[in-house]
């Protein structure tokens, strides 16, 4: 496990339709980054029939959390696997049990946290008018996202406040305002980036 020490680990936080994973893309075409989105992890799981894929379908729908250890386990085949040396982990940590679940089962933290800012309606209206047919774009599915969103994911992001690693960024605006936003904030990792790169 010596490689997680030397990896660039970057978690990706925002309510749902916040636009993480639109900008997540932009990230990885402009920095190199491998995309981890903790929500396609799990859709690829349930797609697969593995043993856990039904159960997990099922909390999904209900716009509720996967136990941390499944997600974890996840994310840990991913980084295990790949050749990757910067990763971006999207939608994770939801709660404060998958944080510790994650510092447990990797054995270290992220370098940077980014949580995307964005107001309630701005959120709904975003998901409502996404077409990509996914289970829980539904206004009754996205409340109660909303409300696990409030409940769970803020003290999170509370969490990295107080450790200073959060990076808050308005995600108001087209998409080209809001990553220069967060080029902004990676212009401030550069070293730590280069040195990922130089390590792997
Ligand atoms: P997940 O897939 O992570 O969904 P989410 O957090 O609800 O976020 P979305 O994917 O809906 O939105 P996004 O912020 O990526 O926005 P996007 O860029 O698509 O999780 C789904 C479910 O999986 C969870 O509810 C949970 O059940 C489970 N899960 C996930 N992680 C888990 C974990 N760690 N533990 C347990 N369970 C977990 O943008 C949205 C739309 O807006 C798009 O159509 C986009 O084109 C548009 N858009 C983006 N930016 C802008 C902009 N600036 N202006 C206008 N439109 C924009």
């Amino acid at each position: 496990f010596s490689r997680m020490k030397n990896l660039f680990l970057a978690f990706v936080l925002g309510g749902p339709g916040s636009g993480k994973g639109t900008q997540c893309e932009r990230i990885v075409e402009t920095y190199g980054f491998t995309h981890l989105s903790a929500g396609d992890l799990l859709r690829r799981e349930i797609a697969s029939n593995s043993e856990h894929g039904a159960a997990i379908l099922d909390i999904i729908k209900e716009g509720k959390i996967v136990p941390s250890n499944v997600t974890v386990k996840l994310i840990q085949r991913e980084l295990e696997s790949s050749e990757s040396s910067r990763f971006l982990i999207d939608g994770f940590p939801r709660s404060d049990e998958n944080r510790i679940a994650f510092e447990q089962i990797i054995g270290r933290e992220p370098d940077l946290v980014l949580f995307f800012d964005c107001p309630e309606e701005e959120m709904v209206k975003r998901v409502l008018s996404r077409n990509q047919g996914r289970v829980d774009d539904n206004i009754e599915t996205i409340k109660k996202r909303l409300t696990v969103f409030q409940e769970l994911n803020l003290p999170v992001v509370n969490y990295y406040a107080e450790k200073g690693k959060l990076h808050k960024v308005s995600a108001v605006g087209t998409v080209d305002e809001i990553f220069e936003r967060v080029q902004q904030i990676f212009s401030n990792y550069k070293c730590l980036l280069d040195q990922s790169s130089d390590e792997n």
